[in-house]
């Protein structure tokens, strides 16, 4: 008998649309001529040029110990004391029972959503952010509903489209901390508002933190981390693979914070969910510790060039060039607008037929306004420097015509 594909074979949650985009396509045909570009899109730390060193990196998983599979669905217990000492050198004190590994954030997203939503169910969610929840939300058969960040040199929460938003079904309260574009953190007065909508609406907080320690302002104290707060059933993520700059090793954790009670269920839940899958490698949890000390010099290098690039933004955008800089508090990335005269994607494909330089188009992250496009901060400086001046000439050449 032959196989005959059935119609209805797949999931509905699968059925995606998987026509290439323009830019990919224009991306294929400038590969398959082989030009290079500039790409200012590189959001993988261990392909931008750091200093990673094989001993530093590497040793730590040189160890008897990862002959032995004895797994503990919360994740090991030496792992998870040695991301409290991390805390800890921040101010926040945390017990590793409220913590649970996981092999990345996104296992984490998955973990939350199984533990607290139903089919049908929603969350909320910032616009812009960054795609992956979409898909995550997918998966596991719940709706985002937006709340909008908006502009006024600083991005601030619209509490009005969170209110608007809001529903029964409403589970779940998303905030990235610092938010992926737009690199802002969430402020005391955000927190509160935050708090109180989740606590009159029975809902939980995730707060996605993996970019909180790549802080480029100066004044920390108006900003909230929720691993430090305790008042309403939070869920911090966080993990390596921005932290330490190690995503090929996979390993991420959730900070349970709240009432005790909602702590306790929660975290039994949890660790059945996790006992399940059983996702994060014992290498990784093994090593952690000694990762803490020695990949601090890949963290600082990050950093300093982060800052350099959005100094290099700075310096080099002025009231002569028809450009506006967003303010960047945190993160990995820069957001630009350009003139209106065309749409981000359009901008885009000039910039790639044109300059040789590949960015992001703002609609890729739900962008409201028009014609913004988001460059990555973590690339060498020098290369950064040559992408953002040829975008600068494209752009004063297009805006003269
Ligand atoms: C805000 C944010 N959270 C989580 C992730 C995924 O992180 P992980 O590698 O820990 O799954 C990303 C990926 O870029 C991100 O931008």
């Amino acid at each position: 008998m032959q196989f005959h594909e059935r119609e209805n074979m797949f999931s509905k949650r699968s059925i995606w649309d998987f026509k290439v985009n323009r830019i990919t396509e224009l991306l294929k045909q400038i590969e398959n001529v082989g030009e290079s570009i500039i790409d200012l899109t590189e959001s993988n730390p261990t392909k931008v040029g750091l200093n990673y060193s094989c001993e530093k990196t590497l040793k730590p998983l040189y160890n008897i110990k990862n002959l032995e599979y004895s797994p503990d669905p919360k994740g090991l217990l030496d792992a998870r004391e040695s991301i409290c000492k991390f805390y800890e050198k921040n101010g926040v004190f945390l017990e590793p029972e409220n913590l649970l590994l996981t092999s990345g954030s996104s296992d984490a997203y998955n973990y939350i959503f199984r533990l607290i939503t139903n089919p049908g169910d929603e969350i909320l969610v910032s616009a812009p952010s960054y795609p992956l929840l979409s898909y995550l939300s997918q998966l596991n058969d719940i709706n985002l509903k937006y709340y909008k960040l908006i502009y006024d040199g600083e991005w601030h929460i619209d509490f009005d489209s969170v209110k608007k938003s809001l529903s029964p079904r409403t589970k779940i309260f998303v905030c990235i901390n610092p938010n992926n574009p737009t690199g802002s953190y969430i402020k005391r007065d955000e927190y509160e508002q935050i708090s109180e909508i989740a606590l009159q609406n029975n809902l939980v907080i995730i707060s996605d933190e993996v970019f909180w320690d790549y802080n480029i302002i100066s004044d920390m104290s108006s900003i909230i981390s929720f691993s430090n707060c305790h008042d309403v059933p939070t869920f911090t993520l966080n993990g390596i693979s921005k932290l330490l700059a190690l995503p090929q090793m996979k390993l991420g954790w959730i900070v349970i914070n709240g009432p005790a009670s909602f702590r306790l269920s929660a975290m039994n839940r949890l660790e059945l969910i996790s006992d399940t899958f059983l996702n994060v490698n014992i290498p990784s949890q093994n090593a952690l510790s000694k990762w803490f000390e020695t990949m601090q010099n890949v963290f600082n290098e990050l950093s300093e060039r982060i800052r350099k690039n959005y100094d290099y933004l700075l310096n080099n955008i002025n009231t002569n060039i028809p450009l506006q800089l967003f303010n960047v508090e945190g993160g990995w990335n820069a957001i630009l607008r350009l003139p209106n005269i065309y749409k981000d994607e359009e901008w885009v494909e000039i910039f790639l037929k044109k300059s040789g330089v590949y960015v992001h188009p703002g609609y890729f992250y739900d962008f409201e306004y028009e014609s913004c496009i988001v460059l990555s901060l973590i690339i060498n400086p020098s290369k950064f420097q040559e992408g953002v001046n040829n975008l600068i000439d494209q752009v004063l050449v297009c805006s003269s015509k």
